[in-house]
């Protein structure tokens, strides 16, 4: 086939246009509403006893952990109320060993880290008398959460897969670990990294409605109504609304929309898709995360580039060891040819990192790797605004006062912070979706740092609700 005709026949999978976002839209809010009313659904919208946001005046000093994005981090947390933070950090290595083996080897490595952090940092913690220091756990996997401090996992995602953990309450598995070895902490609250993201820029900027991430990999948290989470009963409901430990009118949901259109009802799938998903250790899992988060763009762009050496039209048909790799490339290639400002500097990239043979480079290779990232890049940006659309539209009868002027976002994660124009996309998709009036109400601000700030205030949150009922957390 020659290349105008390829082109056109993939582009409708990746440059949507306004009535197919709008469809996602629709199917995303039937999502949302069903992981509200039943368990088990794909996308989960886990409850997560967090009952609101922060104000920026909250105070303390925690240890808090953060497990699930490229590396696993250490870090104290002080909160000094004036909405700013100071933050001493250590990252340390997950290694693929860690990441598939024995769950309880992956926490005991956890529990080390801890330790050589409060031997090699040191904490300025005194607690009193034998007290524990009290630790934040930001846990960025799909669970299924019980209490502020207990949940199971429902899956594991973005490349891990230890064993003996699905089904597990991870809270426990870090303090046995802990415990095992004689570490002095307790783990007083387990926090998505998107519900972190939330809390952090609600500290720093004043009340979000959302919490996002966009990087490695993808997920929402916001507020809702306690009441609309029907699948938590009536009962519970009523007493939540009573002001029961974790509790109030609002409650903070971590939707986990990564999983959303498992059942493939309307995301546009195209071949590279099914092939990206097949090879996956998780097949048929997270539908939406594989078009949208960073660790699966480079390999979209992979298996584009790939069906075009094979049609003899990239590269003068031959291909290179990097291009050849599972995995061989990442979205930063994704971003780096994106804010390419010459196809010299694309092609530079060809070879630099494709490790192409500058041989086969032709004038025409550039353009068309150009196309290729772009169109990958465009339709994670489009569908990240699906999500966000669909939960302004789905709170919509029932926000907050602080929500009646501007809906703010909090986002973080490597594709909303280094994928150029990551923002003005969303925003296109956002006007198309929900009229440019709604479009202007958003804000969306970067919240670094959400994964240790959102962990400390949240453990501050465990400790507030424990002082108000009278006992120790
Ligand atoms: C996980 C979420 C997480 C997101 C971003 C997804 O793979 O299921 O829990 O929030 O990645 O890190």
């Amino acid at each position: 086939m020659p290349l105008p005709e390829i082109t056109k026949t993939i582009e409708p999978y990746f440059l949507l246009k306004e009535d197919k976002l709008c469809e996602i839209v629709e199917f995303f809010k039937q999502e949302l509403d069903a992981g509200l009313t039943n368990y088990g659904e794909d996308v989960a919208m886990v409850p997560t006893f967090v009952p609101g946001v922060p104000d920026g005046s909250e105070q303390g000093t925690f240890l808090a952990l953060d497990l699930g994005g490229t590396n696993l981090r250490v870090c104290e947390v002080r909160l000094h109320g004036n909405n700013k933070f100071d933050i001493k950090q250590q990252k340390y290595k997950v290694s693929e060993e860690l990441k598939q083996g024995q769950a309880r080897v992956l926490f005991d490595y956890i529990a080390d880290s801890v330790d050589a952090f409060l031997t090699d940092i040191g904490s300025d913690l005194q607690p009193e008398g034998n007290e524990p220091l009290l630790l934040g756990f930001t846990f960025s996997f799909p669970v299924e959460q019980t209490a502020l401090d207990r949940g199971k996992l429902l899956t594991w995602t973005k490349g891990f897969n230890a064993k003996n953990a699905v089904g597990n309450d991870v809270v426990k598995l870090l303090q046995d670990a802990f415990d095992r070895k004689h570490i002095h902490v307790k783990c007083v609250a387990l926090v998505n990294d998107t519900v972190g993201t939330l809390l952090s820029r609600s500290y720093q900027n004043g009340p979000a409605l959302i919490g996002a991430i966009f990087g490695t990999g993808t997920n929402g948290a916001y507020i809702d109504r306690t009441s609309t989470i029907k699948k938590l009963g009536k009962d519970k409901v009523a007493e939540l609304e009573k002001g029961g430990e974790h509790a109030g009118e609002y409650m903070i949901v971590n939707t986990e929309w990564g999983a959303f259109d498992n059942k493939r009802r309307c995301l546009p799938v195209s071949i590279f898709d099914n092939k990206l998903d097949r090879e996956s250790i998780n097949p048929r899992k997270q539908a939406f995360e594989k078009m949208v988060s960073g660790m699966y763009l480079g390999e979209i762009t992979r298996n584009i580039l790939l069906f075009l050496i094979d049609s003899s039209l990239l590269f003068d048909g031959h291909s290179s060891d990097i291009l050849n790799t599972h995995y061989g490339f990442d979205a930063a290639f994704v971003s780096k040819v994106e804010g390419a400002k010459t196809d010299d500097e694309v092609k530079a990239a060809i070879i630099d990192d494709l490790k192409v043979d500058v041989a086969n480079v032709r004038d025409s290779d550039a353009p068309l790797v150009r196309w290729a990232v772009n169109i990958v890049a465009d339709r994670a940006c489009t569908l990240s605004a699906t999500a966000i659309a669909a939960i302004v539209l789905h709170t919509a009868p029932n926000r907050r006062k602080e929500e009646a002027q501007t809906i703010d976002v909090g986002v973080d994660g490597s594709v909303a912070e280094f994928l150029p124009n990551f923002e003005k996309r969303v925003r296109g998709a956002l006007r198309q979706v929900l009229g440019e009036e709604t479009e202007k109400k958003i804000t969306i601000g970067l919240a670094k740092d959400g994964s240790g700030v959102g962990a400390a205030l949240g453990a501050l949150t465990a400790k507030k609700a424990a002082a108000a009922h009278g006992r120790k957390v």
